[in-house]
Formats: C-alpha cells, sequence, structure tokens
C-alpha cells in the first residue's frame, strides 16, 4: 500500500512543479510581452482562454472599476479569447474614441447584432450606415413636431384606457403607458398586436424577457438561454406578419427602415428597432418618477413648475414653448439618465494607436464606461446624489449636455434616437405629475449591476400609490 501510494506522489510531484514552471513561465513571457510592445497593463485571471470571465461575470459594473483602481486609466482585460480595452479618462475619449479613425462601431458589433437579432453581419455591415442616417433623420429636432402630437394623443390615450388608481409597481405600470404608445407612434397605429390588453400583455412579457436577458443573447449560444430564445423568435414571428400589414401610405419610422433593408431581415431589423426605442427610454422614465418621489423638495419644485405652465383652464399643450418653461423637469431626467446611464460602449480598434504611453493594437475591442464616467468628481461633484439643479446650468436652446456626459455615446454613431428620447421623457413624465399625484410606498430600488448593456435596471419591485387629479 505504502509503495504504491509513493509511486502516485512520485508521478504528481514533479507534473504539479512542471505545470507551475510552465505557468510562470507564461506569464513571465505574457509579461514581458508586454512591457516590449508597451501594451496596457492586462488582467487575464489564471484561467486559460475563459481569462478572467468568472470573476467579471460575478458583476461586471463593479468589476471593471475595480480593475480601472488597480492597474490605471488605460486597462485590458482578457476574457474569452477577447482583449478588452478601457479607457477611462474622459479626456481622451473624443480623440480616441468618439472621432478617432483608427476605431470602428460596425465592426465591434456586427456579431452581438448577428447573436441578437439574427441578421447575418455581410448585411448588416451593408446596411448599418442607412439605417443610422434613417433614423438620425426620422428623429432629428426638426421632425419632433410631427411624432409629438399623435404621442400626447396616444400617451393620454392609454392613461384612459388603464385608469391608474391606488398601489402599482411603477415599471409595470411605465411599460403599461409607453409600450403601447411609443410602437403606434413610431410603427403605425394597427401594425403591430396590440388591440386589446391580452395580446398587449403578450408582446409585453415576451418583450421583457428579451430584453432582460439581451446582453446574454448576443454572447451565449441560445440552447443555455431558452426562454430568451423563445421570446426572440415569438418576436420575430409577430414582425415577420407586421411587416405584411404596412401599406404604400404609411409615413412611419418602420416603413422607411423595411423599405431600406433586404426583405429577407426585414422583421429582424425592426425587432432590433424596437428593442432600441424602448430598452432604455422605459427604465429612465421609471427612474425618473421615482427618484423625484424619493426627495420631497425636487417634488414640491416639479409640481410648481407644472402649475406654472398649465392654461387657465389647467390644461398642458405639449409643445417646445411648453417645455421651455419646464425646464426643472428636463434638469430632474436629464439627472436620472445621468445615474443610471448605460454600462458600456464599445468600437473596434482597427488600426493601432498610442495613449498614455500605451499601445492598443488592432483587434482590442475598445470600451468606454458613461455609468462610470458619470461618477467621476471632476465633472459631477457628490456624483452618487441625485441633484437635478446642476443641470440648470446648461443653455437647453443649444441642445447642450454637460461636460463629461456621454450617456447617448458619441461621434458619428451617437444615439439617433436620443433627441426623440428627450422629448418623450419630458412628456411622459409631465404628464404623469400632471394629471395624478403620487407617493412612493417602497424604498427607492437600487440598480442591478448584472448588466453592461444600456441603462440599469431596478432591482426590485417599486410600488406608487397614485390618485387621479382631474
Ligand atoms: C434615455 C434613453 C436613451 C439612451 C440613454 C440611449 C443611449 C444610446 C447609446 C449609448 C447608444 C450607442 C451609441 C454609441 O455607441 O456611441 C445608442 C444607440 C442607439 N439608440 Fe439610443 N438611447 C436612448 C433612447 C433611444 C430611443 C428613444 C431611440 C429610438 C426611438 C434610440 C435609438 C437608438 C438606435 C437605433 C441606436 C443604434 C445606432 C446605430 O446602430 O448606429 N435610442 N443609444
Amino acid at each position: 500500500m505504502a509503495q504504491e501510494f509513493n509511486a502516485k506522489e512520485w508521478f504528481f510531484f514533479p507534473a504539479i512543479i512542471g505545470l507551475l514552471l510552465y505557468i510562470a513561465a507564461q506569464v513571465y513571457k505574457r509579461n514581458r510581452l508586454y512591457s516590449v510592445l508597451k501594451l496596457p497593463p492586462c488582467y487575464s485571471g489564471w484561467m486559460p482562454f475563459l481569462g478572467c470571465a468568472i470573476e467579471f461575470g460575478k458583476e461586471p459594473l463593479n468589476f471593471i472599476e475595480k480593475m480601472h483602481r488597480k492597474l490605471g486609466p488605460v486597462y485590458t482585460l482578457y476574457i474569452g479569447g477577447k482583449r478588452m480595452t478601457y479607457l477611462t479618462d474622459e479626456e481622451d475619449y473624443n480623440k480616441y474614441f468618439m472621432q478617432s479613425q483608427h476605431v470602428d462601431f460596425q465592426k465591434a458589433v456586427h456579431l452581438f447584432v448577428a447573436n441578437a437579432a439574427s441578421i447575418p453581419s455581410e448585411s448588416f455591415l451593408t446596411h448599418h450606415t442607412s439605417i443610422h442616417d434613417l433614423m438620425k433623420g426620422k428623429l432629428a429636432t426638426n421632425q419632433l413636431p410631427s411624432h409629438s402630437k399623435d404621442l400626447q394623443t396616444q400617451f393620454e390615450r392609454r392613461l384612459a384606457e388603464i385608469s391608474l388608481a391606488g398601489s402599482c409597481e411603477l415599471n409595470e405600470v411605465i411599460r403599461l403607458i409607453m409600450y403601447p404608445s411609443v410602437i403606434r407612434n413610431l410603427f403605425g397605429e394597427d401594425v403591430l398586436p396590440i388591440h386589446n390588453e391580452e395580446s398587449m400583455n403578450k408582446l409585453m412579457v415576451n418583450f421583457v424577457a428579451f430584453d432582460d436577458q439581451f446582453e446574454y443573447g448576443t454572447q451565449i449560444p441560445h440552447v443555455f438561454i431558452r426562454k430568451w430564445a423563445q421570446s426572440k423568435q415569438w418576436l420575430l414571428n409577430v414582425f415577420r406578419k407586421a411587416i405584411l400589414q404596412i401599406k404604400s401610405t404609411d409615413d412611419t419610422v418602420l416603413k422607411s427602415l423595411y423599405e431600406m433593408v433586404d426583405k429577407e431581415h426585414g422583421a429582424n431589423y425592426s425587432l432590433l428597432m424596437l428593442w432600441a426605442s424602448l430598452a432604455n427610454a422605459i427604465p429612465i422614465t421609471f427612474w425618473t418618477v421615482a427618484m423625484i418621489l424619493n426627495d420631497p423638495k425636487v417634488h414640491e419644485r416639479v409640481i410648481k413648475e407644472i402649475s406654472a405652465a398649465q392654461d387657465s383652464s389647467g390644461n398642458i399643450e405639449y409643445n417646445t414653448a411648453t417645455f421651455e418653461k419646464l425646464k426643472y423637469i428636463r434638469c430632474c431626467f436629464l439627472e436620472a439618465i445621468r445615474i443610471r446611464s448605460p454600462g458600456v460602449i464599445t468600437r473596434m480598434v482597427v488600426k493601432s494607436f498610442n495613449v498614455k504611453g500605451y499601445n492598443v493594437p488592432a483587434g482590442d475591442l475598445l470600451f468606454l464606461s458613461p455609468h462610470w464616467t458619470h461618477r467621476n468628481e471632476k465633472y459631477f461633484p457628490d456624483a452618487e446624489k441625485y441633484m437635478p439643479e446642476r443641470w440648470l446650468t446648461c443653455d437647453f436652446t443649444k441642445n447642450e449636455f454637460l461636460p463629461g456626459f456621454v450617456a447617448f455615446g458619441g461621434g458619428r454613431y451617437m444615439c439617433p434616437g436620443r433627441w426623440y428620447a428627450i422629448m418623450e421623457l419630458h412628456m411622459i413624465i409631465t404628464m404623469l405629475f400632471h394629471k395624478y399625484s403620487m407617493t412612493l410606498e417602497s424604498t427607492l430600488p437600487k440598480a442591478n449591476v448584472m448588466h453592461l448593456v444600456g441603462v440599469q435596471q431596478p432591482d426590485a419591485d417599486c410600488y406608487v400609490r397614485f390618485s387621479p387629479k382631474l
């Protein structure tokens, strides 16, 4: 027995030493390579190929900040065979991310798009710039009056249909109001099956499931996220039928999009557009209402501003002149966007460049984090605090944002829906505080820090008591 034990020991001991020496040699070789090539400091954990995927996956949003503190202003994470380089100094963003010829938006996202919406890279790379420009044109500031009248009608119709009263879960309420209103406004009145509450609910359930795991859907084989894959198929089938309903006389964003892309993937592009137009605006409406209700002074100021904007019969006309009078409400939702902004945005490095003395090689995915940038005390003193007042210095007539604010991305492929988002947020938030007395019945939820794509979702239910005013 004792001899057999020793034999095993004799075999395993050198094997373990050998393995440790091999790992040490690899680490040494890699570190030498990094210092010779002047690559940014890299954290790759200890697992071959997977790199630091497991640590990263436990809390992605906090992990990228932890690594920033450990590795400095430019650093790389090695995950699943990919190099992901983070820029964290806002002063580098414009030159190296937003306006740089060395990075590319389409090359960074085409594989994610292929996984999430089954749009082949070839099709996406062919159509993307035209789709972006179409959206930018259709949702530009000069086009907003043509959307806002109908959107007001849609919001009012929805509020009448659901007759809010008593204690309600806020996120659910916001979805019930905004989904059908925005869908009808951008896609057309009867294009998607939302004719009654039952069909509306079915669409909502599937869209919430699709949105909830969207980030995983862009990367993980779909067999591991069956529920997500089913919702995606359900939504694609809905869009396949919807595009058959488009009439030649329609003047909707959906029709323009459908005319532009290859017909085989018309439904897939439409689903992606639906996601882009709802996935950020809905949680931001939730956060703005909840954050206003959570601060009595902010709440009081909102109510006063709305009273002053009413006409003699107590009504509000939602147009540019009225929005000018509702400046503080604009500050309230911009501040909610600042605090809950997207975890990351990305570009692909197509030509290596040097930043802060480091060479960032072609092939790296380059990231910046609006969420963490907005916590930089240099730009946003008392950054964790919800302070709409900090926005009062902005000249909104010039469409200004505060320095350091990057929630809508930047450069050629900055969010094309940002002015539409600002108009819809301004309208729905004002309308809710105008029509209802609201009180918060839960504590303000925290943000769910498990996602990097898009704005943060609440990590718990949030109940609000509604009493109609009018
Ligand atoms: C508060 C709400 C919103 C936020 C925070 C937001 C943020 C963003 C960000 C960060 C990007 C990526 C930009 C980049 O990489 O530089 C983006 C892209 C996009 N957004 Fe928004 N967005 C919002 C609302 C909307 C709305 C309401 C629409 C449409 C009605 C929209 C349509 C799009 C589209 C289509 C893209 C993709 C652009 C492309 O592929 O070129 N967004 N958004």
